[in-house]
């Protein structure tokens, strides 16, 4: 909150820290327009040092709040092999996410895994060099374990859920919740979320909830993708996706 408070200042009068599945400004409802620009931000990879990125050798926390939770290195030192394999499949699609937990199981034994170098050595060590033949050469092997991981530690898909089935109704008449994703497991959330809130049928759930067919409708379905000259200027964002909800009753 202090690099927003930094760089919007008096712009903005109400600053408030809380996770966005809290619905922090619930209070101020009905709200024009909700904005959640997702994931971490370029100054966690590059301010913070949390082991957020494999690219520096920094302790393994990964917490984007470090008041709530437990550490990712924690994580990999209690959690059982079966668990470990879960975390990377689950939230990192790896598929060698069996022979990475055992790996890191018997690791631990010997030493605690608790830097960003030993984590990321790890998956190197457990990817076959044929990996590099088919041409995957640009993400490294520990991409997928690293954001499965700092997906965990945080709740990240939880809190979307959260904030999914919450934020639409704080929304008055033509009102806009637009978010940012930017890796497909949040995306397919959002996606289904806004598709359902805008095809509500009669016989829906959502119907019998709080919302009516009709009162919802999406602005570019499809999402709306950044444009060359922007990942030319920020190749941070070539997998953002923005979707936008408006509620039209
Ligand atoms: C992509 S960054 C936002 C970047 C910002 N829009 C900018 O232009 O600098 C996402 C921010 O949302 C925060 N964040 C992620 N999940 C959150 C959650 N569930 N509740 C509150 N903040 C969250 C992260 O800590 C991070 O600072």
């Amino acid at each position: 909150m202090s690099l927003a408070r930094a760089r919007l200042g008096e712009k903005v009068k109400d600053y408030r820290h809380g996770n966005f599945s809290d619905t922090p400004f619930e209070d101020q409802n009905p709200l024009g327009f909700i904005f959640l620009d997702l994931g971490i931000s370029s100054a966690h990879f590059d301010y913070f040092e949390r082991g957020f990125s494999f690219r520096f050798d920094q302790k393994l926390d990964m917490r984007m709040d470090v008041t709530r939770g437990i550490s990712a290195a924690k994580v990999l030192a209690v959690s059982e092999e079966q668990e470990l394999a879960r975390i990377f499949f689950e939230y990192g699609e790896e598929k060698l996410s069996r022979r990475i937990a055992r790996e890191i199981v018997a690791r631990r034994k010997i030493n605690p895994i608790e830097t960003t170098s030993q984590l990321s050595e790890i998956c190197e060590k457990i990817y076959p060099p044929k990996y590099k033949a088919k041409g995957h050469a640009q993400r490294h092997p520990a991409t997928r374990v690293f954001q499965a991981l700092r997906i965990y530690v945080n709740g990240e898909l939880t809190a979307l859920e959260a904030a999914l089935a919450a934020l639409p109704q704080q929304l008055c008449l033509g009102g806009r919740l637009a978010i940012i994703t930017f890796h497909s497991l949040e995306d397919r959330l959002v996606k289904r979320a806004f598709r359902n809130l805008s095809q509500i049928e009669q016989n829906d759930p959502l119907a019998r909830s709080n919302f009516l067919p009709g009162d919802f409708q999406q602005i570019e379905p499809g999402g709306i993708a950044p444009t060359d000259a922007e990942i030319a200027e920020n190749p941070r964002a070539r997998s953002a996706r923005l979707r936008i909800l408006e509620r039209v009753r």
